[in-house]
């Protein structure tokens, strides 16, 4: 972001105060903030024994072999005995845990002690299957109850699950099964997507025949959603009607060691290959239950809803571990939020009569787009608290958030954290934070944050730099998945003399110290709340036939926050072959079949060179101000300095 935008942000003055019924009553208040500070450790070993444990922990956290760490020493665990069979014990059986939603219109919902018996049935059928303690599963579903299910089963029997957004093409799948060596896919026919069934089991029997011999997959566990015709391949796949139904629900969960995998989510990275963000059991869930039920405030009689898909990290931790961990009743939708019509999400806020609503800001533009009528049309006054999560939310958004969503009451909270981070990290608590629209203010109790510059050096109040971590915290990053050394390199080389994590976000200070995400400082873009890398989309584009060389970047874009701009050199054989229009398109169809259609460039446009460096570095910060529309800036240091006319003079043709 230009240093313009910076103060711009910053220099918003509007405030909200924290209502006062909810001060008086929250779950967090000033005094949380005394005691994380001061003693953190304390503070986290507090949060800890709010989980069941079968072996109590000896420590806190040993950090003797930085940047490794290992929290609840000596402790032993289940997280699913945790976010299931507790509740049940302690007399909340009846309790609901999920309102399914589906896009048809279907509804079911499932108890503390249905999902129990679930989860219970699916961790035999699976153990039955040959999966074992840390077995790594592949699952590839929609947002379906047994999505949960299966997330759960995997960790009530200690197999680290991945997760692959059900968006995500089968070359994506295929990849990410054969880093982690999965031995079983669990997936479904398919699922609901824009009023008509779309197909999913087609996808895994694509990346699967892609693996061939190489194949780590033994079985295919496929749930029936849609009744679609479907193929199964005899001696591999499996219906979950019949192995799962059929099963025992008595299933006793063993305990595993604090440190034990819990699971492994992939995530762009600066170059093309995703990383495996290796999450373990006890500090994730500790910091995941905790900040959910101070962050947003969880009472037992809140009904919550976030609307993030299990796919992605925030699924991960605010929808299948962190609320069920703190007993909470949730809404669970399968379909988008304009189908049948855009009042869907706000029909089900309603009917659900939600209270507590987490969502993303590139959803709440599109809202926007939509305009205020739409949500005015229902009663949304159950909603006490909005959050949002995945980028900066624009002042604007934020303040059109809380009055057309939040009746001009609610709080919101405004949660920065990442794959990596795997729980809240900076973020406003409802009943303490005067909000700032468009900040997210202050480090969580017991998390510690900084703003420094290229030295390491805290920035002073009203300067930016580079936003860094500076003490462990439980739900952190454990390595990449097979790569310690990649782990080391991404996070904590940057900072190594100060020890510090690097998260690749550029922050500032204001003049009162609350911090404001900038936007990440590698080439990794944001669209719609979605990690892209710039270098996965140029090596998709550049597997076309037709493309010589591709350079891909960010342009700001009003509804998805960032979006994809393609610039293409076509190899000589293609450029005067099909016909331009026929060509971006299809080009857009690669792209989407490679790695899914949230990749798919919103421009590409074809170039006959790219600006680069003498050392060959592509400038994409020229790039993007073409694709922004905006006056080129210095290309001195270009090899070749007529590169960028050529480029401005095509991209006026185009228009
Ligand atoms: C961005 C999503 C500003 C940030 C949980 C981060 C945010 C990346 C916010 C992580 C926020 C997320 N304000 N920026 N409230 N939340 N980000 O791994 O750039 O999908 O590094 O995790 O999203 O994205 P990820």
């Amino acid at each position: 972001m230009s240093d313009q935008g910076i103060s711009n942000l910053s220099s918003e003055e509007r405030r909200f105060e924290p209502p006062a019924d909810l001060a008086a009553t929250a779950n967090a208040t000033e005094q949380t903030y005394r005691a994380a500070s001061e003693d953190r450790l304390a503070f986290w070993g507090e949060q800890g024994r709010r989980l069941d444990w079968g072996t109590p922990f000896t420590e806190v956290l040993d950090w003797s072999n930085p940047p490794f760490a290992k929290w609840f020493v000596g402790g032993t665990l289940n997280v699913a005995h945790n976010c299931v069979d507790r509740h049940v014990d302690a007399g909340h059986g009846d309790r609901v845990a999920i309102h399914f939603v589906g896009e048809p219109g279907d509804t079911r919902d499932l108890t503390y002690a249905d999902l129990k018996d679930e989860v219970s049935k699916a961790a035999n059928a699976i153990e039955a299957l040959g999966v074992q303690a840390g077995d790594r599963v592949a699952i590839y579903m929609p947002m379906i109850p047994e999505a949960v299910v299966a997330m759960l089963a995997c960790a009530r029997v200690g197999a680290v699950h991945t997760v692959v957004f059900g968006g995500f093409s089968s070359d994506a799948l295929a990849s990410r099964v054969e880093d982690c060596e999965a031995k079983l896919v669990i997936t479904a026919d398919g699922g609901y997507r824009r009023g008509n069934p779309s197909a999913l089991k087609p996808a895994v029997d694509e990346a699967l025949a892609k693996l061939g011999d190489s194949s780590p997959v033994e079985n295919v566990l496929v749930v029936r959603r849609t009744g679609e015709d479907t193929a199964l391949t005899e001696g591999r796949d499996v219906w979950w009607h019949d192995v799962v139904d059929s099963a025992s629900a008595d299933h006793t969960p063993e305990m595993f060691d604090a440190e034990h995998p819990l699971f492994v989510m992939y995530t762009s990275g600066t170059t093309g290959k995703p990383k495996g963000i290796l999450h373990t059991s006890a500090g994730y869930l500790a910091q995941t239950a905790y900040t959910f039920w101070a962050t947003f405030d969880h009472k037992e009689s809140d009904v919550y809803w976030c609307t993030a898909d299990v796919g992605w990290i925030t699924g991960h931790s605010y929808i299948t571990y962190g609320p069920t961990a703190a007993g909470a009743t949730q809404v669970l939708y399968e379909g988008t939020p304009d189908t049948p019509h855009k009042g869907r999400w706000w029909e089900i806020v309603a009917d659900k009569k939600v209270t507590l609503f987490y969502t993303a800001p590139t959803a709440i533009r599109t809202c926007m787009k939509w305009g205020e009528q739409i949500p005015a049309e229902h009663d949304l006054s159950s909603l006490r608290i909005l959050g949002t999560v995945g980028e900066s939310i624009n002042p604007e958004a934020y303040v059109w958030y809380r009055e057309n969503i939040g009746g001009g009451r609610t709080p919101i909270v405004d949660t920065w954290w990442q794959t990596e981070t795997g729980a809240h990290m900076i973020t406003p608590l409802p009943g303490v934070t005067t909000a700032k629209p468009g900040s997210a203010q202050v480090p969580f109790p017991g998390i510690s944050a900084e703003v420094v510059d290229d030295a390491g050096n805290p920035v002073g109040d009203g300067e930016g730099g580079y936003l860094v971590i500076t003490e462990p915290w439980p739900s952190m990053l454990r390595t990449i998945w097979g790569d310690d050394d990649r782990f080391k390199e991404t996070y904590w080389s940057r900072f190594e003399a100060q020890g510090y994590y690097f998260a690749g976000d550029g922050a500032k200070k204001d003049d009162d110290g609350d911090i404001w995400l900038l936007g990440r400082v590698d080439d990794v873009m944001n669209v719609s709340g979605h990690r892209l890398s710039t270098t996965e989309i140029e090596s998709a584009l550049v597997s076309h036939p037709s493309v010589a060389e591709a350079a891909v970047v960010g342009a700001a874009d009003e509804t998805t926050g960032q979006a994809v701009c393609a610039f293409v050199i076509l190899r000589e054989s293609a450029a005067d072959g099909a016909s331009g229009d026929e060509l971006v398109a299809e080009l857009r169809q690669h792209v989407a079949k490679e790695i899914g259609p949230i990749a798919k460039p919103r421009q590409i446009l074809v170039v006959p060179e790219l600006p680069k460096t003498r050392s060959g570095k592509i400038m994409r910060r020229l790039l993007r101000d073409v694709a922004e529309n905006r006056e080129v800036g210095d290309a001195t240091t270009l090899a070749d300095s007529g590169v960028m006319d050529l480029i401005t003079a095509g991209m006026q043709d185009a228009k």
